[in-house]
């Protein structure tokens, strides 16, 4: 009934538009906390097989809502309610910025795939904070990233920045350096440039938060050389991170045709022209760092088979956001249902059972 829809109605009409529409209409239905959480007792029943405990917290499922969406923590109670287990807002930046000018969000429905260069519009970390205070009772993760103008050689002050103002509110914080539409922030990724980042960005979060220790996770592209993946991941041992997210978007072509990519021009592709590559980059980062990082798995995930498929090769958490747009709002309660089914069907107690079992 939503693909019909999707493809037939709402694939007419300019996908930004279409996001802020829809995602304005599930905000003003789901406004009032009683529906919500009716809502979400329909779309996330409790399942034991779902639950797991990540980061000191008990999440009711291992499938959540990837950064994008909910760029500027306007609508993060709501999604939760669909049934994600987990939300990340963001990216913040330091400042509040317009991004890239529009057109600049595209569908590929051959694909089922999206192409954007939003350029982290979102209106600062500062604007943020007053959003995501705590008790709200949402697991969420905080994704962080540099302003435009802000100069390379002083990124890591933007990143402190934010993190200064949002560590007392998140459940997690991602330093975010695999957007390819901010000129040189995939540079970041370097480990010379990436630990001075790191150590700055943990060294803030014990600073603010001393009582707590907020988990620090680095978000990577899928288009870094398999060298460069396991650079990364010896990095996030060193530092002693909490975690991995893999992937963002991919600057790889090799899915479209040459008027395809004529038309849409720059951008991260996202969907599913990249499962392949970022089930691939979980592989490697497991094969490296076993279970001492919480990886988390994005990337072309569209069904609980994909959601499964990325836990076996190491995950302990997915994230999602094109599967979501192509899936609609019933995407959440659908997977979660799927995938406990899977799990028993597998012979797997529970998802923690499942991770890393189908990988090496
Ligand atoms: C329209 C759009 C905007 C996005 N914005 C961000 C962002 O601000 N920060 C970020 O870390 N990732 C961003 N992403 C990347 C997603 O979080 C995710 O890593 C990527 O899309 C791959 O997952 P998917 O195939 O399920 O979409 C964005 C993706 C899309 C499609």
């Amino acid at each position: 009934m939503y693909r019909f829809l999707f493809e037939r109605v709402l694939a007419r009409f300019d996908p930004e538009r279409m996001h802020q529409l829809g995602f304005g209409l599930l905000r003003a239905l789901l406004w009032l906390s009683p529906l919500r959480q009716l809502v979400r007792r329909w779309c996330a029943p409790p399942d034991p097989r779902l639950a797991l405990r990540v980061f000191g917290r008990e999440l009711d499922g291992p499938i959540g809502l990837a950064a994008g969406f909910d760029k500027d923590a306007v609508g993060f109670r709501q999604l939760h309610a669909l049934g994600f287990a987990f939300i990340e807002i963001g990216t913040l930046t330091g400042r509040a910025q317009p991004g890239n000018p529009k057109p600049r969000m595209f569908r590929l429905l051959r694909l089922r795939a999206l192409v954007n260069r939003l350029g982290f519009n979102n209106g600062g970390s500062l604007a943020a904070v007053a959003r995501v205070q705590r008790s709200h009772g949402v697991p969420l993760g905080i994704n962080l990233g540099k302003s435009k103008l802000v100069p390379e050689a002083e990124a890591v002050a933007d990143y402190v920045e934010s993190a200064e103002r949002i560590a007392r509110h998140a459940d997690y914080v991602v330093v975010n350096v695999s957007s390819p539409n901010t000129p040189g922030l995939r540079n970041l990724q370097a480990v010379e440039l990436l630990r001075p980042l790191l150590v700055s960005v943990r060294a803030t979060l014990e600073r603010v938060v001393p009582e707590r220790r907020v988990p620090l996770l680095v978000k990577i592209a899928p288009d870094l050389a398999d060298d460069d993946v396991d650079a990364v991941a010896d990095l996030a041992l060193e530092l002693a991170l909490e975690g991995i997210i893999a992937t963002n978007t991919t600057i790889d072509r090799s899915a479209l045709t040459q008027v395809e990519i004529e038309r849409l021009g720059a951008g991260g592709l996202s969907g599913a022209p990249l499962k392949e590559r970022a089930l691939a980059v979980i592989r490697r980062l497991h094969a490296r760092v076993g279970r001492e990082l919480v990886l988390i798995g994005v990337g072309g995930i569209e069904s609980a088979e994909d959601v499964l498929e990325r836990i076996l090769a190491g995950a302990t958490l997915v994230q999602a956001y094109t599967g979501f747009i192509y899936g609609g709002p019933g995407w959440p309660a659908r997977t979660r249902r799927e995938l406990a089914r899977l799990l028993h069907e597998r012979g797997f107690a529970n998802v923690r059972d499942a991770v890393g079992r189908g990988s090496g």
